[in-house]
């Protein structure tokens, strides 16, 4: 029996942007998909989820949340594609995924899952694999799922700490001077990372000169959160990432509910904030000054509709062992 593990996401810079070639800064966090894996004779990919029940699309709001059904399709392919490339001995293998990253919120749940999946089951078959082996081929899923993903997502929770990614030819890995505080703050409606991309992508196409513009101010947002967090200026940091949000609403990808929280934890101390994510729902995050600045904002962001979640940075990304 093999099991391994991968940390979920928050972008804090350069989401969507980064589709259209800005670069963005991700930071791994400290919530978790785990995946265990045991090969199986008769040559069979079997895959089964268990994710907790207020994931899934329950409320009226989140009706056009995921099913459980949805969500297992690009898992089997994760398995599938993993098996193809190690070019086994014809073995199946049997995998049970968990998932205790809220889904449809913009904390990476498909990308950790599909990650976690593939390094479980080429870890069961004896394969270990390299690093960019699992993100290309963690590509296969996330396509099926998103369209046209960047590959931040996958890269983000495989690398794990916090990263600077253009493309998938240039990921780099970001020494941080100090961990900011960060809050995040589920507004608990689900959204569609692949059409709120293609409406931004198509978008750019119309308003040409527009994007352009954004594009420029996105560089340079994304090269001042990375030199924030080298340096350790939280007060920067917070400027940029309200920035940050100010240009996903221009670009049409933020909603009140978002706009509501973003507002609610400056008000509340907060240094900056923004949503993370594809946006139209999911989560916002918020940069604080001190952890009893954001018990403080945690209590307002509660009282204003979210779920606050304390997060902190997960160091190792996807890990894998055999017992
Ligand atoms: O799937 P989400 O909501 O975590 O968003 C992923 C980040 C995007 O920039 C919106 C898409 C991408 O592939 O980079």
């Amino acid at each position: 029996m093999t099991i391994a593990r991968a940390p979920g996401k928050i972008i804090l810079a350069g989401e969507q942007f980064v589709v259209l070639g800005a670069p963005a800064v991700a930071m791994a966090i400290d919530l978790y998909s785990y995946a265990e894996a045991k090969s199986n004779r008769a040559g069979q990919v079997n895959v089964g989820i268990d994710v907790p029940l207020r994931n899934l699309s329950t409320s009226r709001e989140s009706s056009r949340g995921p099913s459980a059904q949805r969500f297992l399709r690009p898992l089997s392919l994760a398995a599938e594609a993993t098996l193809d490339h190690i070019g086994g001995t014809g073995e199946g293998v049997d995998v049970n995924s968990e998932c205790e990253i809220p889904i449809a919120a913009g904390l990476g749940s498909s990308a950790s899952t599909t990650v976690s999946i593939i390094s479980a089951v080429s870890t069961c078959q004896g394969a270990a694999l390299e690093r960019k082996e699992i993100f290309d081929l963690a590509f296969i899923p996330e396509k099926f799922l998103h369209g046209k993903p960047s590959g931040v997502d996958q890269a983000t929770c495989i690398y794990g700490g916090i990263i600077e990614f253009t493309r998938p030819s240039n990921i780099r890995p970001l020494r941080i001077k100090t961990d900011p505080i960060l809050l995040l703050c589920d507004s608990g409606i689900h959204h569609e990372t692949k059409a709120l991309v293609g409406s931004v992508v198509k978008k750019s196409k119309i308003q040409r000169r527009d994007f352009r513009d954004y594009l420029t101010q996105m560089r340079s947002v994304s090269r001042g959160v990375a030199k924030s967090l080298r340096t350790g200026d939280d007060d920067y940091l917070g400027q940029l990432m309200t920035v940050n949000h100010e240009l996903l609403q221009k670009i049409g990808v933020s909603h009140p509910k978002l706009d509501h929280l973003v507002g609610v934890a400056k008000q509340a101390g907060a240094l900056g904030a923004k949503l993370t994510g594809a946006g139209g729902g999911g989560c916002i995050i918020a940069v604080c000054s001190t952890f009893p600045s954001r018990e403080r904002i945690a209590r307002k962001l509660r009282r204003a509709g979210g779920t606050p979640i304390k997060i902190s940075r997960d160091q190792n990304g996807v890990m894998a062992r055999s017992d």
